[in-house]
């Protein structure tokens, strides 16, 4: 399956992408649309956080090319790639605050360290910057002092002071209860249309992405598998889509992972599992 769209900010072709021998990504062509909510979708492992760090540059791919706002990042400079980085937006996973540092620095930590703009203004954006995600009066409050759902939104204000042109989000609704996560959709789209943003997020979250995807990208053991809006995932009708959209345990993507006879295992020494391991990486290499 290959998805080019004419007007995207991303577009990646023949990726391919490779941890310890084993094909993360293979051949995986698809394009992130400009203006929209884009939401790129598969089971825990298959590689979604890693899609994310292959399209900011943060590693590089065995294969194919990244383009992104018209670079491709798989070539470009360090110092190209840092200017980039300024267009990029980050919430990640991980994204803790600074616990040392209230809300309103938080904020204005990325304006200081990349804008060069005099205080004055490197505060007016903060207030904006906060204003846009409901905590401007929260900006002298300490990360100890906020909610999950409320430090997750000062993550997104600094995620979006350097006014980014495309904004990604991993698993943004992980250990958020549903009126956070409510709030959470809302602000999502408010900031994606009004900011005139593009949004990659990746979720396994099939009903939470439901009402946030314009578009969304399903992947399954290394390839793109079923892609478009969410009325037309929904009536998918190819098998690892569906398994993954509806939760069946049953389909083709089996329960066990490929293993060798069980009691082969069970009289192995842990020596004898290394050493097979080691094996499949080389023969996969070579
Ligand atoms: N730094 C790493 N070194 C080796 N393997 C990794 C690393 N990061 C992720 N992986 C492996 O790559 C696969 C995809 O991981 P990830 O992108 O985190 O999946 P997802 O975000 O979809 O849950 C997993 O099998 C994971 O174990
Ligand atoms: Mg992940």
């Amino acid at each position: 399956m290959e998805i080019l769209v004419a007007d995207s900010v991303i577009d990646i072709k023949d990726l391919t992408f490779k941890r310890e021998g084993r094909k993360i990504f293979d051949d995986i062509s698809f394009s992130i649309p400009k203006g929209k909510i884009s939401v790129i979708m598969g089971p825990s492992g298959t590689g979604k956080t890693t899609m994310l760090h292959l399209m900011g540059g943060l590693i590089r791919p065995e294969e194919g090319t990244i383009n992104i706002l018209g670079s491709d990042v798989t070539k470009i400079s360090r110092r190209d790639k840092f200017h980039l980085r300024k267009d990029m937006g980050f919430l990640f996973q991980s994204g803790a605050l600074f616990s040392d540092m209230n809300v309103f620095d938080n904020i204005a930590f990325p304006l200081r360290e990349h804008s060069g703009l005099p205080e004055s203004i490197i505060k007016d954006i903060v207030v904006m910057k906060l204003e846009a995600v409901g905590l401007r009066g929260a900006m002298h409050l300490h990360p100890s002092e906020l909610s999950g759902g409320m430090s997750r939104r000062v993550a997104l204000a600094r995620a979006i002071a350097l006014d980014p042109k495309v904004l990604f989000y991993d698993e943004p609704f992980t250990g958020q209860d549903p009126i956070s996560c409510g709030m959470l959709i809302k602000l999502m789209r408010s900031l994606n249309d009004l900011l005139h943003l593009t949004s990659v997020v990746v979720s396994h979250n099939v009903s939470h992405v439901m009402h946030i995807a314009d578009h969304i990208f399903i992947l399954s053991e290394g390839k793109l598998v079923e892609s478009g809006s969410p009325e037309e995932i929904t009536a998918t009708r190819e098998d690892r889509a569906q398994q993954f959209i509806h939760g069946l345990p049953d389909g083709p993507v089996p329960f066990h992972y490929p293993a060798g006879p069980l009691s082969e295992d069970l009289l192995s020494s842990n020596k004898d599992i290394a050493r097979k391991r080691r094996k499949r990486v080389s023969d996969e290499k070579s």
